[in-house]
């Protein structure tokens, strides 16, 4: 399967398929990708999947950097950009990424960066990245004092996404990919999220007859929406949909308990309860998303987190414009729209019956 991301400046191809790994070698010669490429992973994910990826690029020594969240920083890009200045890397040097959001955020911001810009390959290794991260361009790393503070636009030249390499994803990585998927379902397409809450046992199965089309469905759709506005003027912020209590609860929680996805699915809550207190969602609907959520798994607790605090997270949030809230709300499962009027008691009460303390 194929999908292309077209913006102004250029042309992402994603491919997508079991086995498109072994057909990396290809790939790349298709697309006209530096001869010169220099993977980037980390240890646990080369572990598992590097000699397939060796095998298929007829060997190479990777860059790898440490595993985790709070090794996406300036020093980990310093451990990628090193190599590449004593290899002598060139304008024609490609970096290949494969790993999760971590390692292509962290190696998509060495290559946008090194030389003011090499190409950049993505090899997505956790659902997350074969569905969000690793399309759309946005690359980056954090700061002490915040997530994402640190990034640059960098489309990547090819996106090859393998499904199988997730067959050794641990079951909550899996999920918090999946929550992605449901959000793509509540944003654009109600199919999507039938499918998902049909076929629960299957995609936890991994079954490619059911797996392979939601990733290529979301893939469309990231890919459909990011083509129309690379740089978030505002149609991608559709994109954002329950991310805004979501990165709150990541925020007051210092990313430790939650997954991102995890996060997301209480902010998918919060968003369709509001919209349901608008009368902008029929009660039904936000009933069958949080059917849905509560089908997917536990998730961790809220009840012990403050409102206030979620509150001063949301202000602080880089999605308040002007003072503004902007909130993406659904309006039945497959629409969403925009507002941007949400006041502060509005959104307390939603907490509130999130269960969190007040
Ligand atoms: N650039 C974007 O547009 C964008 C969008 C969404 C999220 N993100 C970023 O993505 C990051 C989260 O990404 P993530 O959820 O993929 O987390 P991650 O990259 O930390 O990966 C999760 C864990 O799974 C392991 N892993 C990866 N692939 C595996 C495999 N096939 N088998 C077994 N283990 C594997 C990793 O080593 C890691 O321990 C965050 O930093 C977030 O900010 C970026
Ligand atoms: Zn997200």
């Amino acid at each position: 399967m194929r999908v292309d991301v077209r913006t102004g400046s250029s042309t992402s191809a994603i491919r997508i398929g079991d086995g498109v790994v072994d057909r990396l070698s290809s790939l790349l010669d298709e697309h006209s990708i530096g001869s010169r490429r220099f993977v980037v992973s980390n240890p646990a994910i080369w572990r598992l999947h590097g000699p397939q990826i060796q095998r298929a690029l007829g060997g190479g020594e990777p860059i790898l950097i440490p595993d985790g969240e709070r090794y996406k920083n300036l020093q980990s890009v310093s451990r990628i950009y090193d190599p590449l200045i004593q290899a002598n890397a060139d304008r024609g040097s490609a970096v290949i990424a494969v790993g999760g959001g971590v390692v292509g955020d962290t190696a998509g911001f060495a290559a946008a960066t090194y030389l003011r810009g090499i190409t950049l390959v993505h090899v997505p290794t956790t659902l997350l990245a074969q569905v969000d991260s690793s399309i759309g361009g946005k690359v980056g790393v954090n700061h002490t004092l915040g997530k994402n503070l640190i990034g640059a636009f960098h489309q990547p030249a090819l996106v090859a996404i393998d499904p199988l390499l997730l067959g050794t994803l641990p079951r909550r990585e899996f999920r918090s990919g999946l929550y992605e998927v449901v959000k793509y379902g509540m944003i654009a397409n109600r199919d999507l999220f039938d499918r998902i809450a049909k076929d629960t046992k299957a995609i936890f199965a991994r079954d490619p007859d059911v797996l392979v089309p939601a990733i290529v469905e979301s893939c469309r759709i990231k890919a459909d929406v990011v083509s129309k506005d690379e740089r978030e003027g505002g149609l991608r912020r559709i994109l954002n949909f329950g991310h805004t209590a979501g990165h709150a609860l990541e925020a007051v929680t210092k990313y430790r308990r939650f997954r991102h996805g995890e996060a997301i699915a209480y902010g998918m809550l919060a968003a369709a309860d509001l919209a349901v207190a608008r009368g902008a969602l029929a009660d039904r609907e936000r009933q069958a998303l949080a059917a849905l959520i509560a089908k997917l798994g536990p998730l961790p607790p809220v009840a012990d987190l403050s409102i206030a605090e979620i509150m001063d997270a949301i202000r602080r949030d880089k999605k308040v414009v002007h003072g503004k809230l902007h909130f993406v709300i659904a309006i039945e499962i497959g629409a969403t729209m925009t507002v941007d009027d949400v006041t502060e008691d509005e959104l307390r009460s939603v907490l509130q019956r999130l269960g969190l303390k007040g």
